[in-house]
């Protein structure tokens, strides 16, 4: 295990590194034990850096053979070798090679960064310091270098050998060996360095880029699973495409490649020209992907491919700048889904998903800004803040300068920073440029963790014919940040009159909006010309990441269910009125009493089932109502799950009672009837099926756990099985258990749909769930080395299951600590991952806190952290 170093990496301590590294001449030798790498470095003095500087190269876990400078030799003594770095105290002041050999033991490799063994093939990942792993390098995003690679193994069983760019030559090595040699001229930091081999499937196709050139495409899967690859190979072409249409980008290899390994720590990544993947990201057959795999597979396609520009092209100067490629990116991604599918739809999701996560994570003990100031383990900064609160940041941006500008400032950015490693401020100062806009201010929201508050008054004067509004932004305080300053806050807004139209907005005689940036901690607007009081429609398409206050009743949120224009806050409205009597349910029932109903509430929900609502999708989202971490955020603290559960389930009931009747209705109507396809209008359908379904079957009601077992015996695509079987597992029925028993033998042999099964199972709001896991952790299925294994159990286990990983005896932490101490000997990365689940901690109850608190507690008193885990304890607790 790494040793922990306790020093911090601070952001106001950047210094270029003293030297740069050219050129890259790898040579690997895969062997499973003893991998033998060499790599020949082009190495020359930065010209910025001082003179005299000893030369240091980070490394981790490599075992070194032999160096030599120039062709000569280096003694031990030239050489200063520690467990994390390799020191030529004297290097020579011009221009040298470096050549070092190392060996490497790919199976031996259970932190699956740097290189690792994949159910037998070969795979690397290396963002954020996983090269080091590798060879001893300048391990760092702004040491940029043109990579060759020769890699050499048995042709029996690494058939296929891939690396980074264009292959140049292959032959065969001797004694049943074989070699391949890939050049990638586009000069890239470390982390974007990949390899792969093996015994692979593929499947092949060609996009022809905008000028014209031909790009071979490849997706490499397991062999049999070839059939599963075609989603994935649509989805290259269509992000293809996209990118050169929407922002003018086009592909810049002779190949572009996509591996789905089975042993994975994150998602996907974007190595350049060769994207190494999650398997569960780009396998799917009708048979065994639901909907929502078919999205995010397409999804997440694209956002590897956009990378390539935004990430590859130009990347981060060090790794406090992640945002820079990550929250562009996802924001890229974003609009790329919004013109395949649904605008409405993934903004409402997207919206859905950053409140979940990444609001949550921001009130907690593990709030950082978007661009920290200072950490201790980068892989512990992959988070929703840097992803998602990042794409949010460039939403606003395109928010305050308008399309034309966004697009300008963008080319802009490629055009001046192609070829480099950039900070925000550098990718900022582009946008002011073409804008000529001041973005001081706007600087904040990389810089100021929190998400703001803003509060919103108005008032209606008929005799003036004047509406105002009377604005307040307050940034509570988060880790190492008391005070907070004002933020430039978009505010989108309507003025909708009676008949749902919106009222010109004029403000000192001259027409205003439909942005309006708060930029004080108070702002008065007074709209003139308002012949009758207006209902506000407040923060449209969710135009800032903040929390609404306002004094919107109950009839106007209504009314914007029915009139608003704006699809987002006609969502927004009903979620609002539910939440609003979630939050009075659970005060109600933590004080004995029943919770009082909200009629209107079942008549809003009810209209998403009208035959006439013909875009199911979007109704689906206005009969979900907020999840059970909706209604513990917003009641902030002294947080009972079990009431906040309660007090859901009862208002379920009550819909399923008033709405019967259109809820049946609607499921019949929307039954399957002809062939699978996952498109999004066929999937709008099948959602809002299910959310009918879930509906009926609320509170176990008979007709409708019946329903359930129905569509899950007769189900004729993988996304009604998998939903009726999701719909039945929350109900401790006989029916439960047959259709858990059915799926663990009709899919027990295919990992993917195992990992769907555990997740039902680890979600249910069951008392026996947590037994049910530990039983499931020691059946044959389970594999603590695989980390989707140990996500769609544990994982989902422990971020969600609100009542049963905060059972009220504490076993949920535990068992927590437990895993987390096992697997953080293996794969701290992952095992970090999982203590998210504490992200919310401080805000429980206090029988629950202090029973949270004493499982940190446990694990920040064992002797041996891993510097992630370690990383994540003492801030949890701080
Ligand atoms: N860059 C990858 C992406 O596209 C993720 C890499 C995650 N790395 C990590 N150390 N957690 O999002
Ligand atoms: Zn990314």
């Amino acid at each position: 295990m790494r040793a922990e170093d306790p020093r911090p990496v601070r952001l106001a301590e950047y210094r270029p590194s003293d030297f740069l590294i050219d050129a890259v001449h790898l040579d690997v030798s895969l062997d499973p034990e003893a991998t033998r790498v060499t790599a020949r470095l082009a190495i020359r003095p930065n010209p910025l850096g001082p003179e005299n500087a000893a030369l240091k190269l980070d490394g981790e876990d490599l075992n070194l053979v032999s160096a030599e400078i120039d062709g000569a030799p280096l003694r031990v003594d030239d050489l200063d070798v520690t467990p994390s770095s390799l020191t030529l105290p004297n290097p020579p002041r011009g221009p040298f090679e470096l050549t070092l050999t190392t060996l490497v033991d790919p199976s031996a490799n259970t932190r699956l960064m740097g290189l690792y063994r994949s159910n037998g093939a070969y795979c690397t990942q290396c963002e954020a310091e996983g090269f080091r792993r590798i060879t001893y390098f300048l391990d760092r995003p702004d040491v940029l270098a043109v990579y060759t690679t020769r890699i050499e193994g048995p042709e029996a069983e690494t058939p296929i050998l891939l690396s980074n760019g264009n292959l140049v030559e292959t032959g065969p090595a001797g004694d049943g060996r074989h070699f391949a040699v890939w050049h990638d001229p586009h000069p890239k930091p470390s982390y974007l360095f990949a390899l792969v081999a093996g015994d692979l499937g593929v499947v092949e196709d060609a996009f022809v880029t905008m000028s014209g050139r031909r790009v071979a495409l490849k997706v490499f899967v397991e062999h049999g699973k070839e059939d599963r690859a075609h989603h994935a190979m649509e989805s290259i072409k269509a992000s293809m495409r996209w990118d050169e249409e929407t922002f003018g980008r086009e592909y810049d290899l002779d190949v572009f490649m996509v591996v789905a390994v089975s042993y994975f720590n994150m998602g996907a990544m974007e190595n350049k020209g060769l994207n190494v993947f999650n398997d569960k990201y780009v396998l799917a057959s009708p048979e065994t992907a639901t909907d929502g795999d078919y999205a995010n597979i397409e999804a997440i396609i694209a956002h590897e491919y956009f990378h390539n520009w935004t990430g590859n092209r130009i990347t981060c100067r060090d790794w406090f700048q992640l945002c820079l490629k990550e929250g562009l990116t996802v924001f890229r991604d974003q609009e790329f889904t919004s013109d395949m599918r649904s605008r409405p739809v993934k903004r409402i999701s997207d919206v859905r998903g950053l409140r979940s996560v990444q609001f949550a994570e921001d009130a907690g003990p593990l709030a950082h800004p978007v661009r920290p100031q200072i950490y201790h383990e980068i892989n512990n900064f992959y988070t929703p803040t840097v992803y998602e609160k990042g794409a949010e940041v460039i939403r606003m941006l395109k928010t305050l300068i308008g399309p034309e500008a966004f697009r300008a400032g963008m080319d802009l950015y490629f055009d001046r920073h192609d070829g480099q490693a950039c900070t925000i401020e550098q990718f900022i100062a582009c946008f002011a440029e073409v804008s000529g806009h001041d973005m001081s201010q706007f600087l904040r929201w990389y810089d100021q963790a929190g998400t703001p508050e803003v509060d919103i008054r108005t008032a209606y004067d008929p005799d003036r014919k004047t509406f105002t509004i009377d604005a307040t932004q307050k940034t509570p305080p988060t880790p190492g940040q008391q005070f907070k300053q004002a933020m430039v806050i978009p505010l989108a807004l309507g003025l909708v009159d009676e008949d749902g139209s919106d009222i010109p907005l004029v403000v000192g005689g001259a027409h205003a909006g439909p942005v309006i940036a708060l930029t004080a901690e108070n702002t008065r607007i007074v709209f003139e010309n308002v012949e009758r009081r207006p209902v506000p429609s407040l923060f449209r398409n969710f135009s800032a990441p903040v929390k609404l206050r306002s004094d919107q009743t109950v009839e106007d949120l209504l009314f914007l269910a029915r009139k608003d224009s704006d699809p987002f806050n006609r969502w927004q409205a009903v979620q609002t009125v539910a939440l609003r009597g979630l939050v009075a349910g659970v005060a109600a029932l933590r004080e004995g009493r029943e919770p009082t109903e909200e009629p209107r509430l079942a008549e809003a929900i009810g209209r998403a089932f009208d035959p006439a609502e013909t875009d199911c999708a979007y109704a689906a989202q206005i009969a979900a109502l907020p999840s059970e971490g909706d209604v513990a955020r917003e009641i902030g603290e002294d947080v009972d799950p079990d009431a906040i559960h309660s007090a859901r389930s009862y208002l379920k009931a009550s819909l399923r009672q008033r709405l019967a009747e259109p809820l049946a209705a609607a499921f019949d109507r929307l039954a399957e009837r002809g062939p699978y396809s996952p498109d999004a209008a066929a999937a709008g359908r099948r959602a809002l099926k299910i959310a009918a379904l879930d509906l009926l079957a609320a509170g176990g009601e008979r007709s409708g756990v019946e329903r359930a077992f129905d569509l899950y015996k007769t189900a004729s695509n993988m996304t009604d099985r998998v939903m009726a079987l999701q719909v039945l597992s929350l109900h401790a029925t006989a029916e439960r258990e047959e259709a858990l028993e059915d799926f663990a033998q009709r899919y027990g042999t295919d990992p993917l749909l195992i990992d769907k099964w555990f997740l039902i199972q680890a979600s249910a709001p069951l008392p026996d769930t947590l037994d049910r896991v530990q039983s499931l952790m020691a059946s044959p299925l389970f594999d603590m080395k695989n980390p989707n294994r140990v996500r769609s159990l544990i994982g989902a286990f422990a971020s969600g299951n609100p009542t049963q990983f905060n059972k009220a005896d504490g076993r949920g932490y535990g068992f927590l600590a437990d895993v987390v101490t096992e697997l953080d000997a293996t794969n701290p990365q992952v095992a970090a991952r999982l203590l998210g689940a504490f992200r919310t901690w401080r805000s429980l109850e206090p029988q629950r806190r202090r029973l949270a608190e004493s499982a940190l507690q446990r694990l920040a008193a064992l002797p041996r952290l891993s510097a992630d885990v370690g990383d994540i304890v003492r801030r949890a607790l701080a």
